[in-house]
């Protein structure tokens, strides 16, 4: 019998800090009057435009944002800074990612039952890595005593689904039996809290999933992956021009270039018919009908996006709890926000039982993992 990849234990690290809304506008509202305060001679000559206040009431009703988790809260919140204070670690120590990474790790390992060294693939995927080389997965290998191999993968929103099919491939394919993802995603050092437009949008988190081959998982519970489906297309709206070629160009370091930059309006107009017609495409090649599926697990970025998809891919309004949110609390934790919501929200299904955790994001790019609980 052709061997197939089960999904048999998820885990989630989240940050010991929370800030709410208020929390947050009050931080970014104190810097906007200070800044208005030292320009406003040039302002009231009209030589220089204020710059607004942020408002809670607009973030919850265009977001569904409510608050957020971070790695560092002092150094987000200070006006004087709104950068997280994460101090840099000496090369013996362990780096802040495998640090996320092995407690969400130790999680998942637990719930699927599977010793560290029995994992032969160990693959991170997130948006931002903290160094360039050597891998963090490796750094992750070494701490967590997993075996076989292990790289890092940057698909933005959707390194954790592009890394799933990763998995589930080398499983098919024979080149691994079991594989751990993790999705260690520090989004608080790569957006710009003095951007009116974005500075409510992200939060930290790290999540890890264990998938293994059906000829050694058979007995266990889980869920099978029954298909991936991944599409991307360019786009520049959403983008972070941060990387390695900044210094050979002084003119451009330290610019908000260099930082998360969105076009919001375009990226919500772009992306949610094209993740309904993806979801509707791999249910029609799996011969599926969006009546069977019981869950939608959505990247979690808004609200509306997420229920303008479900009821394009579903033809009717989501059933409470059917497409699950988890950004009211998280915010948008990037790759981690559909693996969260899956990990939070699929303990209740019974054997038989459909679902598809779902990512979108910069690139653009989607993917699609359809599961089918055992
Ligand atoms: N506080 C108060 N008002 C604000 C504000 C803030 N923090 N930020 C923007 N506004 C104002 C704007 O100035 C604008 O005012 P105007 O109508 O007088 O010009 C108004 O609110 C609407 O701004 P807009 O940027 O068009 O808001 P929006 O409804 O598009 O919501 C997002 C913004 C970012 C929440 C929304 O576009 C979004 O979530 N898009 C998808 C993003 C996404 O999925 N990205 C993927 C990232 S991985």
């Amino acid at each position: 019998m052709a061997v197939s990849a089960i999904i048999t234990g998820t885990g989630l690290y989240t940050p010991p800090n929370a800030i709410s809304n208020d929390e947050l506008v009050a931080s970014y509202n104190a810097w906007a009057q200070s800044e208005n305060a030292k320009n406003s001679v040039a302002i009231e000559a009209g030589e220089k435009e204020s710059i607004p206040e942020s408002s809670s009431a607009f973030i919850e009703k265009a977001s569904g944002i409510r608050s957020r988790y971070v790695m560092d809260k002092e150094g987000v919140l200070n006006p004087e800074r709104m950068i997280p204070r994460i101090p840099e670690r000496a090369d013996e120590e362990m780096s802040v990612q495998c640090e996320m990474a092995l407690s969400a790790a130790k999680e998942a390992l637990d719930k699927a039952g599977v010793e560290p060294g029995d994992i032969d693939f160990l693959v991170v995927g997130c948006s931002n890595l903290q160094r360039a080389y050597p891998a963090i997965s490796i750094e992750i290998q070494h701490y967590l005593g997993t075996s076989g191999y292990a790289y890092d993968m940057n698909v933005a929103c959707s390194s954790a689904t592009f890394a799933i099919k990763t998995a589930a491939d080398a499983i098919l394919s024979g080149s691994a039996k079991r594989v751990l993802v993790l999705n260690p995603e520090i989004t608080s050092a790569h957006l710009n809290f003095r951007d009116r437009d974005s500075h409510f949008i992200f939060g930290d988190a790290c999540t890890a999933v264990v998938i293994e081959a059906s000829d050694i998982a058979s007995e266990k519970e889980g869920f099978d992956i029954i298909g991936c489906k991944l599409w991307t297309q360019f786009s520049s709206n959403i983008r972070n021009n941060f990387g390695f070629l900044n210094r050979a160009d002084e003119s451009g370091e330290g610019n908000t270039d260099k930082l998360f930059v969105q076009n919001g309006r375009k990226v919500f107009k772009e992306v949610c018919p094209q993740v309904a017609s993806i979801i509707t495409g791999h249910l029609d090649e799996l011969r599926l009908s969006s009546d069977q599926l019981t869950r939608l697990w959505l990247h979690q970025a808004n609200l509306s996006m997420n229920q303008l998809i479900a009821r394009r891919v579903l033809g009717k309004d989501p059933e409470a709890g059917q497409a699950p949110v988890i950004l009211d609390e998280y915010a948008n934790t990037s790759s981690a926000g559909s693996v969260i919501a899956f990990h939070k929200y699929s303990a209740d299904l019974s054997a038989g039982d459909y679902g598809v955790i779902c990512s979108f994001g910069a690139g653009y790019s989607i993917g699609s993992v359809m599961v089918k609980k055992r």
